[in-house]
């Protein structure tokens, strides 16, 4: 099998070399029986390949077990383990197999392995170098065949130094070691496992497909991941299920992606050129701008009703046509923006504050408007007067466009 049928067959997304270099590591070790330490950030894929290994050995037809040392209590993982004798602790009614013994003949997965005590350490040790191991409460020795395949996000050398990892163990479980590439190192990647994961959603859920536009494309592919495949395959599915606009621009992406702080954003977008670098800064701003007028613009709504004594009928006749649109666009933003489900929720706000608040946002409002039209202006300067490529570097359409341009009077 080479690489690319692996691919086929683990359901495997991506062509970056470090991924493929890692397959191909995979691939030549899986046969033997050497014991393999995959090491990789959280979600990049440590667990597939640990399947994938154990699937290409002579012991795929026995027991596959994947173990978590994190998420068991110091207090019990060498029973778990190494199983144990009825009576050999308060509550050990029944004698118990561990899971060395369940897995002779097959692979055991050891995930979060630098999380083991020290004395379980030395039991593994002895496992892997002689097969041997005790149940918890006896001095019978037993004997194991089991292929060890252990994975760490953390630094398990750094364990090492403090003394929290005995080194002869270390060298032991990584005679092979296994790489896996985080996602910020195969930016390549990001969009392929996204268009294969949202396309995996929308067929799950019978949903229209999600396209990506160029500058959403790029924001994804710029963001830093640091819950890798895991974390883009869990927003995939959150666009796929709440996305109302299947059209997804980098402006409605930033309801999924966390915000990296104010100073990030623009840098993740970086692409080398400083010009660049500057007119998609504007763009993002934009964005924010707009989010935050349009907020002004809710805001001022609430006073208004408050202040008629939650009378809306005046308002609806005096702007039938804005307020539909409102409508829209407010039910589209709740139920995509879980931010706003949270606000939609506090106390009744004293009136009065509601509206010092409101007094001073409006000033802030006037500048916010002439900061759009100047962007506006630039983009049309930009792109000689063409409204359709200064559209699309506003990151707007062009009769939105066309809408500013005469709200704005800027012709
Ligand atoms: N290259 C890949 N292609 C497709 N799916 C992947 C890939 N790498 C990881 N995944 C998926 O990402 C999720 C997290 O992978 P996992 O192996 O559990 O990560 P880890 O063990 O490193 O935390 C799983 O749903 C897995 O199927
Ligand atoms: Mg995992």
């Amino acid at each position: 099998m080479d690489v690319q049928d692996i691919k086929n067959r683990f359901g495997i997304i991506g062509g970056s070399p470090l991924l493929n270099r890692a397959i191909d590591i995979a691939r030549q070790v899986a046969p033997t029986d050497m014991s393999v330490l995959i090491t990789g950030e959280s979600g990049s894929g440590k667990e597939v390949f640990s399947h994938i290994i154990h699937q290409m050995s002579t012991r795929k037809h026995g027991a596959f077990i994947a173990v978590n040392c994190g998420a068991i209590p110091e207090g019990t993982i060498d029973s778990e383990l190494f199983g144990h004798e009825k009576g050999s602790f308060t509550g050990a009614h029944e004698a118990r197999k561990g899971y060395f013994e369940v897995a002779n003949g097959g692979t055991i997965f050891l995930d979060e392995v630098a999380e083991l005590p020290l004395g379980t350490q030395a039991r593994l040790l002895r496992i892997l170098e002689s097969g041997e191991y005790l149940r918890v409460g006896s001095s019978k020795v037993q004997k194991t065949d089991v292929r060890i395949i252990a994975a760490t996000n953390v630094d398990v050398y750094n364990r090492v130094k403090s003394g929290k990892f005995r080194e002869d163990l270390y060298y032991r479980l990584n005679t092979v070691p296994l790489r896996i590439p985080a996602l910020h190192e195969r930016k390549e990647d990001i969009f392929l496992l996204f268009r294969k994961f949202s396309a995996d959603f929308s067929d799950k859920y019978r949903s229209p497909g999600i396209h990506l536009e160029p500058d959403a494309i790029q924001m994804l592919s710029n963001y830093s991941w640091p819950g890798n495949v895991r974390q883009l395959k869990n927003i995939a599915e959150q666009i796929c299920v709440l996305e109302k606009d299947r059209n997804v621009t980098a402006g409605a992406l930033l309801n999924y992606i966390p915000n990296e702080g104010g100073s990030n954003l623009p840098m993740a977008l970086n692409n080398g050129s400083n010009k660049e670098d500057f007119s998609e800064r504007d763009i993002l701003y934009k964005v924010l701008f707009d989010m935050k007028k349009d907020m002004m613009d809710l805001k001022k709504l609430v006073a208004e009703i408050i202040q008629s004594g939650g009378n809306t009928s005046h308002i609806m006749e005096e702007n039938p046509h804005y307020i539909n649109q409102l409508y829209q666009e407010v039910d589209q933003t709740v139920s995509n923006d879980s931010t706003f489900m949270i606000k939609k929720s506090p106390q009744n706000a004293p009136v009065d504050y509601n509206y010092t608040h409101d007094a001073e946002e409006v000033e802030e409002s006037l500048s916010l408007i002439d900061k759009e039209s100047d962007l506006i202006k630039k983009a049309l300067k930009k792109h000689k007067g063409k409204r359709k490529f200064a559209a699309q570097e506003l990151g707007i359409s062009e009769r939105t466009l066309y809408r500013k341009i005469k709200e704005l009077n800027l012709n």
